[in-house]
């Protein structure tokens, strides 16, 4: 994938997303966040206390899942 076209986001197995590119982190109602870094990690175990930002909590917590998709079904 060609960087300046999107962002690529990365599983990462029991962590967070990785997401790199050319992107925006907005809320709901669109107001824009800023990261402050060029790539950054979103929690996905729900323990940060900096969300959407993983903090790695998910460590502390023993946050378990999969690098990849689950399975359709
Ligand atoms: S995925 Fe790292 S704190 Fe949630």
């Amino acid at each position: 994938m060609d960087s300046e076209a999107g962002a690529t986001v990365t599983i990462c197995e029991d962590g967070p997303l990785l997401v790199r590119g050319t992107f925006s982190v907005v809320t709901q109602d669109g107001a824009v966040i800023e990261p402050g870094r060029a790539t950054v990690a979103l929690c996905r175990c729900g323990a940060s206390a900096t969300k959407p930002f993983c903090d790695g909590s998910h460590k502390v917590i023993g946050f378990r899942a999969a690098g990849e998709p689950d399975p359709p079904g």
